[in-house]
C-alpha cells in the first residue's frame, strides 16, 4: 500500500541519538506527509536541544529512558553505536515501544536472540533499519529476479568497504562492536541472505587491527552450489558495485548499489540500462514501511523480517568465530 493510499493518524516518531544517521533518519522523516518527529533523546540536554532546533522537535529529553517513557511517542528510531542497540531496543520494548534498530541489528546472535523475544513476547513492532531492501530498485529488482528474466542466480558479488582516516571514530574501537564487518558488511551479507537464504558454506579472512577487522572477504555456500562473494572494510574504498549472476543473465547494480538507482540488464547479449530513481534521501523509504506495517497493525515486516535478521547475525557470528574475533563485552 503506497503512502497516499493510507487512512492513518499520523505516526510520531522519536528517536534515540543525535549523531550523523540521526540527522539524515530526521530529514527522510520529513519527507513523510504521515510521520511526524515528535521527541528527540541525547545523553546531554544541549545536544537535544541542538538536534530538536535543527529539525523543530517539539520534546528533547536528555537522557533515553526518558523518551522510551514519552505518552506521544508511537515508535523510536534507535541509532546509537552498534554495542548499545540491545539495551537501546530492550528499554524502547520493555516501555511499550515499537522499534526501528540500526544495524546491525546487534553484536551477535545471543543479543539478537533476546530482543526478538521480547517484541514478539510484548507482540510490538521490531525492524532492523535494513534501509537498503527498501528502495524502489530493490523492490523492481525481486520482480525481475521472481520472473526469472536472468534464469536462476547462481552467483552474487557484492561489495561495501569505505575508507576512513579518522581512527578515533568509534567503528574502529572493539568496545563498541567495530570493524567492516558489522559496520558495512552486514548490507552484502543481508542482500546474499535475501537473494539465497541461509548459506551451509561459510569461508572469510580478515585483517585485525585493534581487536576490528580493517578490511575482510567471505565466500557463502548455499544448496544447489550458488555462491556469494563478498568484501566489506572500513580502511580501504571498494568499488561499492554488486551483480547477481543467472543462468541466462546478469544484473549489474552500479554503485553505490546500498543506495542504489542503476542497473543494467544484461540478457540475451543485449544491455538494457534501468534508471529507477529514489525520492527524498532514502531513509523515507524504510521509515515508510514501518507506518505502512504499523497501521496494518503488523509486528514484522514482511520485506526485513526478524528471523531473516537473526540468520545474518549468525552468519557475521560464524565468520567472525572463524577470524577468532570477540568483543570484549562477548
Ligand atoms: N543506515 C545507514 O545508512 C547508516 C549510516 C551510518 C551509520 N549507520 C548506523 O547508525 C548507527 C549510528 O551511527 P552514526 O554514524 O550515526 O554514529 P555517530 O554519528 O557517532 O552517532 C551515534 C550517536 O549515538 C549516541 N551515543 C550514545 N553513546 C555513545 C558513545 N559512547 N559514543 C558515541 N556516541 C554515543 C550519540 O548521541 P547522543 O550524544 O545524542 O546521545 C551519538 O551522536 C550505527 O549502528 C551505524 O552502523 C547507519
Amino acid at each position: 500500500m503506497a503512502e497516499e493510499d493510507r487512512v492513518t493518524e499520523k505516526i510520531r516518531w522519536g528517536i534515540i541519538g543525535t549523531g550523523d544517521i540521526a540527522k539524515k533518519f530526521a530529514s527522510g522523516l520529513s519527507m513523510l506527509s504521515d510521520a511526524e518527529l515528535v521527541a528527540i533523546a541525547s545523553r546531554t540536554r544541549k545536544t537535544a536541544d541542538a538536534f530538536g532546533d535543527s529539525f523543530h522537535v517539539p520534546k528533547r529529553h536528555s537522557n533515553y529512558q526518558s523518551l522510551t517513557q514519552d505518552p506521544d511517542v508511537d515508535v523510536i528510531y534507535v541509532s546509537t553505536p552498534h554495542n548499545l542497540h540491545k539495551e537501546n531496543t530492550l528499554m524502547c520494548l520493555q516501555a511499550g515501544k515499537a522499534v526501528l534498530c540500526e544495524k546491525p541489528f546487534a553484536i551477535n546472535v545471543n543479543e539478537t536472540m533476546e530482543v526478538i523475544r521480547v517484541a514478539r513476547e510484548r507482540k510490538l513492532f521490531l525492524m532492523e533499519a535494513m534501509w537498503t531492501r527498501f528502495f524502489p530498485l530493490m523492490t523492481r529488482l525481486r520482480e525481475i529476479i521472481a520472473a526469472k528474466i536472468i534464469g536462476e542466480v547462481r552467483m552474487l558479488m557484492a561489495d561495501f568497504g569505505y575508507r576512513s582516516e579518522n581512527q578515533d571514530f568509534w567503528v574502529f574501537n572493539p568496545n563498541f562492536g567495530g570493524g567492516g564487518l558489522l559496520d558495512v558488511g552486514v548490507y552484502p551479507i543481508s542482500f546474499s541472505h535475501q537473494i539465497f537464504g541461509i548459506p551451509n558454506q561459510i569461508t572469510g579472512i580478515a585483517h585485525l587491527h585493534k581487536g576490528v577487522d580493517e578490511q575482510s572477504a567471505a565466500i557463502l555456500g548455499y544448496e544447489g552450489g550458488k555462491i556469494a562473494i563478498i568484501a566489506s572494510a572500513i580502511t580501504t574504498e571498494t568499488p561499492q558495485a554488486a551483480h547477481l549472476l543467472g543462468t541466462k543473465g546478469r544484473i549489474h547494480i552500479h554503485a553505490p548499489w546500498w543506495k542504489p538507482e542503476t542497473l543494467t540488464l544484461a540478457v540475451n547479449g543485449k544491455d538494457e540500462v534501468m534508471h529507477i530513481p529514489f525520492q527524498g534521501n532514502g531513509y523515507n523509504y524504510e521509515a515508510d514501511e514501518v507506518a505502512r506495517c504499523l497501521s496494518e497493525g503488523k509486528t514484522e515486516s514482511d520485506t526485513m523480517p526478524l528471523d531473516e535478521t537473526l540468520s545474518i547475525m549468525k552468519t557475521m557470528d560464524t565468520i567472525r568465530r572463524q577470524w577468532k574475533l570477540k568483543y570484549p563485552m562477548e
